[in-house]
């Protein structure tokens, strides 16, 4: 049993499946994916999949949190990003097929950690959509606003969020304190209180939100052809408008608002790593793409790296921008680069702004939602999931029902969900596929280092891993030994592993001289995941064991590997 979970698919073996329609024939029903994307579609297709949410939105949060610091965090979660990218890279460029991470970890960590990773991708990509629909909505309530198209709140919102809001407002006025009633828990409760309800269950959903995935869905439905063309427009306006809004901004920045540049410490510039890190999630979604590129293992590394360069370049341009227009204080907004002109009386350029958004968003919204599928399909065609999710539609050669089945996964939560708790879970979980990818290239033998045109850069770790380590350890020995206090000690357990980790890694890397770019990557989103907090770990966790027993009960009996050793 151990060893059947683990059973690998060896490199030879993945190629030669998708080369051979999959040994049975039935795969995709006998069609085959159009081969459309070269280097320049594939960097816009990562740029499209990035600039979205997080930059429109919850960077407005992280600013108010870190202050003009928040800039250092864009740049450490880009370094963060860019090992993982160059990870993703070799990976893509070896073993060119459709499945992403969960092809990867297929051949090197073995079945159960690629379905476990397959699982998680759920979170990356269906989770993260669901994020990316409810903050599209919000861009597009405003924007209706500003024509005088009045939706009413409670079809624009969750129902958790409503229900909340109007038990704080009774207890704030139960207990006097009017003055802590924002507008916007006003109009929240108001909708609660003005829902109509069927058998005392009221009627509290977001309608925009569904609408655009179902738009979204039917695109992505109708072929790689379409959704390429509409995404390379959309994509040359969003990084129009970014960059309109560095160059106009910065005329309008008072350096004052950069002093202090870290009004909460290290602390609060943590706070937003959920937020920015979100913002950069998306570049990994191009290598599901593998089988409708042109030349994959030349171009799928370029584009990702490509992509991901522009948008840390914008990024943190914008960062400063922000921060300098108006007091970090200002920003705990949903749409704080529209705030900022109008803020400075620019009214007009922050409706084209908040126009842009929403076509940002709905840009993101297209690439996942074509990403997701794929994911399934591989499983599918490994027999982790059943035969349907690899049906190729004969007409429009997408992965059909795969595509609807994400479609519904995605368009019912988006009715419920918070946005925050949605962006924290799409956050621990993209980290979590990134730490297997990195630890996943360290695992890949040796012999598979000639495949490919991309190669990650060999530096010996044996001695900086050490290095690091150490430093580490001295600069942080204080918070090291809080770690042990403290009221709740158990919410620390996310640290404890870190330190557990590192440990391991630093020794193995020393032992085995490893290669040093994994490494720091491995490091690096693992970091960034204990910063997540408690809960997340909690929901993450209960997320990965629901997964198990889908896989125990499903994929383990079904595997097509496990029929072919068998
Ligand atoms: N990076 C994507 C966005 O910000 C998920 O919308």
């Amino acid at each position: 049993m151990s060893k059947n979970i683990f059973r690998k698919k060896s490199i030879d073996l993945i190629l030669d499946d998708v080369a051979n329609g999959f040994g049975d024939g039935e795969s995709g029903g006998g069609h085959a994916l159009s081969k459309e994307l070269n280097t320049r579609d594939l960097t816009l297709m990562g740029i499209a999949a990035v600039v979205g949410a997080g930059i429109f939105s919850t960077i407005g949060e992280a600013s108010f949190n870190g202050g003009p610091g928040v800039t250092i965090l864009f740049v450490l979660t880009a370094i963060t990003c860019g090992f993982s990218a160059m990870c993703y890279a070799e990976f893509a460029s070896r073993i060119p097929v459709a499945g992403s991470a969960y092809t990867y970890a297929y051949a090197s960590f073995g079945e159960l950690i690629a379905w476990i990773i397959g699982w998680d991708l759920l979170m990356e990509y269906a989770i993260g959509n669901i994020a990316v629909a409810i903050s599209w909505s919000e861009y597009f309530v405003n924007l209706l606003e500003g024509f005088h198209i009045h939706i009413p709140k409670y079809l624009t919102m969750d129902y958790l969020t409503a229900s909340r809001a109007y038990d704080s407002v009774q207890q704030l006025t139960r207990e006097g304190h009017l003055a802590d009633i924002t507008d916007k828990l006003r109009a929240e409760a108001q909708a609660w209180a003005n829902a109509p309800a069927i058998g005392g269950f009221k009627i509290i959903a977001n309608i925009p939100a569904l609408l655009i995935v179902i738009i979204i869905t039917y695109l992505v439905y109708v072929g790689i052809k379409e959704t390429k063309k509409v995404t390379n427009g959309m994509v040359l306006l969003k990084i129009g408008v970014v960059i309109a809004v560095i160059v106009l901004g910065f005329f309008y920045v008072t350096p004052a608002n950069w002093h202090p540049f870290f009004p909460n410490g290290f602390s609060g510039v943590m706070k937003g790593v959920s937020g920015v890190f979100f913002a950069y999630i998306g570049f990994d979604a191009i290598s599901t793409t593998a089988e409708e590129c042109r030349n994959p293992q030349r171009d799928l590394p370029r584009g990702m790296i490509y992509s991901l360069i522009i948008c840390t370049v914008l990024y943190i341009l914008i960062a400063l921008v922000l921060t300098g227009m108006v007091s970090y204080k200002d920003l705990q907004v949903g749409d704080p680069l529209a705030f900022v002109f109008a803020k400075i009386g620019l009214k007009k350029i922050s409706y084209v702004i908040s126009i842009s958004a929403v076509i940002a968003t709905a840009s993101v919204l297209l690439i996942f939602q074509l990403g997701q599928p794929r994911i399934w399909m591989s499983m599918s065609r490994d027999g982790l999931l059943p035969k349907a999710f690899s049906r190729i539609h004969p007409k429009f050669h997408t992965p059909s029902f795969a595509t609807i089945v994400t479609g519904i996964v995605v368009a019912v939560p988006a009715l419920f969900m918070n946005l925050t708790e949605v962006t924290d879970l799409t956050s621990i979980g993209t980290l979590f596929a990134f730490v297997l990818v990195c630890g996943g290239v360290l695992l890949l033998p040796k012999e598979e280092r000639q495949r490919g045109k991309f190669r990650i850069p060999y530096i010996n770790a044996q001695w900086i891993a050490p290095v690091i380590f150490v430093i580490g350890v001295v600069v942080f020995w204080k918070p090291l030994l809080g770690l042990l206090s403290g009221e709740n000690p158990h919410h620390n357990f996310p640290y404890f592993l870190f330190i557990i980790l590192s440990t391991a890694l630093t020794v193995m890397a020393f032992v085995k001289k490893l290669s040093l770019i994994p490494v720091l990557g491995l490091l690096s989103c693992f970091y960034l995941m204990t910063e997540l907090g408690y809960t997340n770990w909690l929901r993450f966790l209960f997320w990965l064991v629901i997964g198990l027993v889908v896989y125990f009960t499903y994929g383990y009996k079904n595997s097509r590997l496990g029929k072919m050793n068998s």
